[in-house]
C-alpha cells in the first residue's frame, strides 16, 4: 500500500489534528484550467471520461498546477444510468441529455443492475491509474450522484428548470419511484465498493438537487437511500462525504446518516453548523464559487470568514460551495489556495 505523504485532507474528514486545514475544489478537474481545455478540444467528454490515460491526466492537472491537498477522480454522475442502459450524450453548451426518460415501471424494468467490475470497469481501470500514478502525494476521492439526483436527470432527461416531470412522477407513481431508487442505491453502493477497492481514499455522494424537496420528501425520497448506501459501502476507515445542495433543513438527519463529512453550500454559516453538528461529523465547504471572480483582497477576506467562521480546530476541510464555474481565471483560485494554506494555520 501507498504511503499518503500529504494526508490532512483525511485527517481532517475523521476529525484527526491538522497543523493546517486542508483545501480541494469541486470540479476542480475542469475547462476553468487551459491545460484541461488543450485535452478536451482533442477529445469529447464521453472519450475522456472512458480512457483512463486521459482520465488520469486531468485529475492530477489541478493538484500539480494549483497545488490542491486532494485529487477527485475525473469521470460523471451519469456514468451510472447509462451502465444501466440509458443512452447519454453531451451537448456543447448545454450539458447532459439522457434518451427516452424513465417515465413508468416497464421502462424501469428494462434497466440492468450494474456489476461495477464489468459495466463501469474503465472507471476502476481510471482510479486504478491515477492512484499509481499519483505516488502517494495526496488522497483520491471517488464520487457517484445520490439515487435522488440520478433519479431527476434519469425522469427529466437532463437538466430542469422547474423540474415538473420528476414531481409529477413521485407524486403519481411513488411505489415506481421507490423501485427505481432501491435500484439506484444498489449500483452507487456497489460502484462506490469497488472505487475504494481500487484505491480511492475517500468517497463523495453528490445529492445536487437534494434542495428541490421539501424537508419530508427529502427524507422520502433522498436521505433513506444516502443511509443506506452509507450502511453499505465496504470501507475501512474511508472517509464518506455527502454535499446535499440546499439542504438547509435536515441538517442534523444528514449528521446521523453514517456520514464523515458533510459538505455545505455557501448560503449556511459554517460556524453555525458546526455548533449544531460538528461534534458528529467534519464539514466541508463553503466559500461561494462566484467569489473567485473578485479581486485578491476580496478573495482573501471572504476565505478568512470562511476559516474564522468555523472556528479553531479540526473537522475543515476547505471547498468551494459547489462546483468551480468554467470562466474562473485558474490564478484567482491558486490564489486562494495559497491563502487558506497560509492563513489557516492560525486555526490550528
Ligand atoms: O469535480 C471534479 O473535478 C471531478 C469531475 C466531475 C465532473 N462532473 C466532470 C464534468 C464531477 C465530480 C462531476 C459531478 C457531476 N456531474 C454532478 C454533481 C456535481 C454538481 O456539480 O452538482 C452533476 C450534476 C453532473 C452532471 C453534469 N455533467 C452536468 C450538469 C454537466 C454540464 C455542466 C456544465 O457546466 O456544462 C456535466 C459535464 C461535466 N462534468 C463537465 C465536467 C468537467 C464539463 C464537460 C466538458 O468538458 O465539456
Amino acid at each position: 500500500m501507498t504511503i499518503i505523504k500529504n494526508d490532512l485532507f483525511l485527517r481532517a474528514c475523521k476529525r484527526l489534528q491538522v497543523d493546517r486545514t486542508p483545501i480541494w475544489v469541486m470540479r476542480q478537474a475542469g475547462r476553468y484550467l487551459p491545460e484541461y481545455r488543450a485535452v478536451r478540444e482533442k477529445y469529447d467528454f464521453i472519450t475522456m471520461c472512458k480512457t483512463p490515460e486521459l482520465a488520469a491526466e486531468v485529475t492530477i492537472q489541478p493538484v500539480e498546477l494549483i497545488g490542491i491537498d486532494a485529487a477527485i477522480i475525473f469521470s460523471d454522475i451519469l456514468v451510472i444510468p447509462e451502465a444501466m442502459g440509458m443512452k447519454l450524450e453531451m451537448i456543447e453548451s448545454k450539458g447532459p441529455k439522457l434518451f427516452d426518460p424513465i417515465r413508468n415501471i416497464d421502462q424501469i424494468k428494462q434497466l440492468k443492475q450494474i456489476d461495477p467490475y464489468k459495466d463501469l470497469k474503465y472507471v476502476l481501470d481510471a482510479v486504478a491509474m491515477t492512484k499509481d500514478q499519483l505516488n502517494g502525494r495526496v488522497p483520491l476521492i471517488g464520487f457517484a450522484g445520490s439515487p435522488w439526483t440520478l433519479m431527476t436527470y434519469m425522469v427529466e432527461g437532463g437538466g430542469s428548470k422547474n423540474f415538473s416531470e420528476i414531481k409529477k412522477f413521485i407524486y403519481n407513481q411513488p411505489e415506481a419511484a421507490h423501485k427505481l431508487l432501491d435500484m439506484i442505491s444498489d449500483s452507487v453502493a456497489d460502484y462506490l465498493s469497488a472505487k475504494i477497492e481500487s484505491g480511492a481514499n475517500a468517497v463523495q455522494i453528490f445529492d445536487t438537487w437534494g434542495g428541490i424537496l421539501s424537508p419530508s420528501d427529502f427524507e422520502e425520497f433522498s436521505l433513506n437511500y444516502i443511509t443506506k448506501i452509507i450502511s453499505k459501502i465496504k470501507r475501512e476507515d474511508e472517509p464518506v462525504i455527502v454535499f446535499a445542495k440546499g439542504v438547509h433543513y435536515n441538517l442534523s438527519e444528514l449528521a446521523n446518516s453514517g456520514a464523515d463529512v458533510i459538505g455545505l453550500d455557501w448560503t449556511m454559516t459554517l460556524g453555525d453548523v458546526r455548533k449544531s453538528i460538528g461534534d458528529k461529523v467534519a464539514l466541508q465547504g463553503n466559500l461561494d464559487p462566484t467569489i473567485l471572480y473578485a479581486p485578491k483582497e476580496k478573495i482573501k477576506a471572504e476565505a478568512i470568514r470562511v476559516m474564522k467562521s468555523f472556528g479553531k480546530g479540526t473537522g475543515h476541510v476547505f471547498n468551494l460551495g459547489h462546483g468551480i464555474l468554467p470562466d474562473v481565471n485558474p490564478e484567482n483560485l491558486k490564489y486562494l489556495v495559497d491563502v487558506v494554506k497560509e492563513e489557516s494555520k492560525l486555526f490550528h
